[in-house]
């Protein structure tokens, strides 16, 4: 149904220790698994520009610096999902941003105490997410295609 279809997108990173505690997969399934779709995905290690860019709004929070050089201890899995509601419901499988606050079934929820440990961002608005997928990824990297398992959740 065309009409239920959504095109909405998202920017979903797997945090430096999601990354290193071998959490990708189980992040990209969940997101897979609920109905949303790969648009675009790399393991990227961004400049301290790039993440300070990126938290620019949070940049007179007293967290920010310990912030950035939480994110620019290892790689980081950058991602784009797609499909409908996709900013806010990305938020709730995510998790409270606090994971003391995040419910069991989350990603937050069942894998992290530590708010400057939380293993994964996810955009909180339909214009960040525009303004993040744009910082992280050209043009050419968010694929557009048609994803044959949509007719039968759509
Ligand atoms: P924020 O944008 O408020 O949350 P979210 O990631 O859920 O959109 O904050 C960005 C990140 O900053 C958050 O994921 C973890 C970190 N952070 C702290 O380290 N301490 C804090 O008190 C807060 C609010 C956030």
């Amino acid at each position: 149904n065309l009409t239920n279809m959504s095109n909405e997108q998202t920017f979903i990173a797997i945090k430096p220790d999601g990354v290193q505690r071998g959490l990708i997969g189980d992040i990209i399934s969940r997101f897979e698994k609920r109905g949303y779709k790969l648009a675009a995905m790399k393991l990227v290690s961004p400049s301290k520009e790039h993440l300070e860019t990126h938290y620019e709004d949070l940049s007179d929070k007293p967290f920010y610096k310990g912030l950035v050089t939480y994110m620019l201890s290892g790689p980081i899995c950058a991602m784009v999902w797609e499909g409908r509601d996709a900013v806010k419901t990305g938020r709730t499988l995510l998790g409270a941003t606090n994971p003391l606050a995040s419910a069991p079934g989350t990603i937050r929820g069942d894998y992290a105490i530590d708010v400057g440990r939380n293993v994964c961002h996810g955009s909180d608005a339909v214009e960040s997410a525009k303004k993040e997928i744009a910082l992280w990824f050209s043009k050419d990297e968010v694929l557009q295609y048609k994803l044959a398992q949509h007719d039968w959740i759509y």
